[in-house]
């Protein structure tokens, strides 16, 4: 292994999404002594890290991603003190907690924002994103993320500010310093707390240039990157994952450039966009590709190696559940759920688990007021305005809306599945009674127990941290298959993407080594893969 691995790449992240996780108090929301509750759960699963989702002070408008303090914790998930007993005795069982910081933009409560609406000669007035204009004319044809204009007129001031998101969610300034130096002096703040590092959402959109219309990518983004990461990062041991919808290689490797100017890795969606129609927006569905799925898989592979660092994900709180997405929900779930496990863990770079998705939790199917996501709910209102059918509205909600992931993680079979005495903050997915950590725990072949196989299996071999990748079988639709090679040891993973029985040549397994892992009992070398079959093997 090379001296130059860092620790973050030897690793394996959890997400917590923390409301939806353990209720402690009996209110219905995750909490942060619920999560340390778990600390032992999450420990057993041998992940290096964990991704704290926004705890701070906020009005909960997009679930804490409108964050009105900083340096609070929202009295929703606890206070200070629950952070500082998470952040020990998550350090006491060798587990790192990233923080997820929201710079992009802030809570229209936050005291920034109050101060910068109260009047154009205000101080911090300029901390925010404003144009002039006559109300009903918004500056540009901008767009907000969860729909309708991306200005917002405030009558008062006779200007519009900026909002990429919720109108309760408007855009800071990053072209002032003191905005910038504001935002470094608080993660500075939380890097003494003993914060293991920091998840940046939305990275990518800080340095907007709204009269171009550009979010993504502006001029001075790298420079101030670079400049945050000379305030923040350099001289501490942190991990720093950027939220970059945008990334292409080509920018991958600036964000990620192993000479560590700017960040640990990008955490990008190239793969994550492929199921919807070119052009159009996530609701509007398409078949998943898979030829293009295997050449955007083998291009970060290939295109990163050696110069920059990719996170591995199939799901996060903002995108559905993988297994009812790119699987099989119902008599393949354990099958699907394990294979494409198996596809994500052989690659290179650092794997994320997001809560419930090493038990194959399912998406939820549930009528539209069941849902609580302010993206499900605008969506909704908007389509239904545009002439858009219900079904059809339901259609795209149920297979991508982001409540899917958010159902409250599922840890027994008793009353609420084990995550609150109260009324859940939002309904628990059915399934429940089955999917759930107790009764995977008892089962060695569960979902649950060959995801810990797989996090150990790549702490103990380093061609998983520095192998190259070699795809086999480049022209095949049903089957995804690569090597992975770093002079010493060879990986050959090998994954059947259909519910059939396929061929599969029989003498690229007999020249693979040892068969290391399976989600059937056995491994006949008969030259076919049942449905969903994964192995791995190592040489
Ligand atoms: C990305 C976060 O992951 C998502 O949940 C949030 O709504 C937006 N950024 C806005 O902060």
């Amino acid at each position: 292994m090379n001296t130059n691995t860092k620790w973050w790449q030897k690793s394996v992240i959890y997400e917590v999404y923390p409301r939806s996780f353990k209720d402690s108090n009996g209110d219905g929301i995750g909490d942060l002594a619920g999560l340390v509750s778990k600390l032992d759960y999450i420990q057993s699963l041998g992940v290096d890290a964990i991704w704290l989702g926004p705890v701070f002070k906020s009005p909960q408008d997009d679930n804490g991603y409108d964050i009105s303090d900083y340096q609070d914790i929202d009295p929703l998930f606890g206070n200070l003190e629950d952070m500082k007993t998470l952040l020990r005795e998550a350090n006491a069982r060798d587990i790192r907690i990233i923080v997820d910081m929201v710079l992009n933009h802030t809570s229209d409560e936050h005291p920034w924002f109050v101060e910068a609406k109260s009047g154009r000669d205000n101080p911090k007035h300029d901390w925010y994103v404003w144009r002039d204009g006559e109300p009903g004319c918004p500056p540009n044809e901008m767009r907000s993320c969860f729909g309708g204009s991306a200005w917002e007129y405030v009558p008062e001031l006779g200007q519009y500010y900026l909002h990429q998101y919720s109108v309760k969610q408007p855009d800071l300034n990053w072209d002032n310093p003191e905005v910038r130096q504001a935002l470094f002096d608080m993660m500075n703040w939380w890097a003494d707390q003993g914060a293991g590092g920091f998840r940046l959402d939305v990275i990518d959109s800080v340095a907007k240039e709204p009269d171009k219309m550009i979010t993504a990518e502006g001029t001075n983004l790298h420079k101030y990157i670079k400049e945050m990461s000379a305030a923040v990062f350099q001289g501490r041991d942190l991990v720093v994952v950027g939220e970059c919808w945008s990334a292409t290689p080509e920018t991958a490797k600036l964000w990620s450039n192993p000479d560590g100017s700017e960040l640990s890795m990008v955490f990008q969606f190239e793969h994550i966009v492929l199921d919807q129609q070119p052009g159009k927006d996530k609701w509007d569905l398409a078949p998943l590709p898979m030829a293009k799925l295997k050449k955007v898989i083998a291009k970060w592979q290939q295109e990163l190696n050696g110069k920059g660092w990719n996170s591995l994900f199939w799901e996060n709180h903002d995108v559905p559940r993988i297994v009812s997405r790119w699987g099989n929900d119902k008599e393949y779930r354990e099958k699907s759920a394990k294979m494409l496990a198996t596809i994500l863990f052989g690659l290179q770079g650092t794997p994320y688990i997001f809560q419930g998705q090493e038990l194959g939790m399912t998406n939820a199917c549930y009528e539209l007021e069941e849902y609580r996501d302010i993206e499900i709910r605008n969506i909704a209102a908007e389509r239904l305005a545009e002439g858009y059918t219900m079904e059809s509205i339901m259609e795209s909600i149920h297979a991508k809306g982001r409540d899917n992931a958010r159902t409250p993680m599922q840890w027994n079979a008793g009353e609420n599945a084990g995550f609150t005495t109260g009324e859940p903050w939002l309904k628990i997915n059915p399934n429940y009674t089955e999917i759930n950590v107790e009764a995977q725990e008892a089962d060695p072949h569960s979902v649950l127990n060959y995801y810990r196989y797989l996090v150990a299996l790549r702490k103990r071999e380093d061609v998983f941290v520095d192998g190259d990748y070699q795809e086999i079988l480049t022209e095949r639709e049903d089957v995804i298959a690569y090597s992975r090679d770093n002079g010493s040891r060879k990986l050959t993973v090998v994954t059947n993407f259909t519910g059939e029985t396929v061929d599969f040549p029989a003498e690229i397994l007999e020249n693979a080594g040892e068969p290391e892992l399976c989600n059937y009992s056995d491994w006949p070398v008969d030259g076919k893969l049942r449905p969903y079959e994964a192995r791995m093997y190592l040489k």
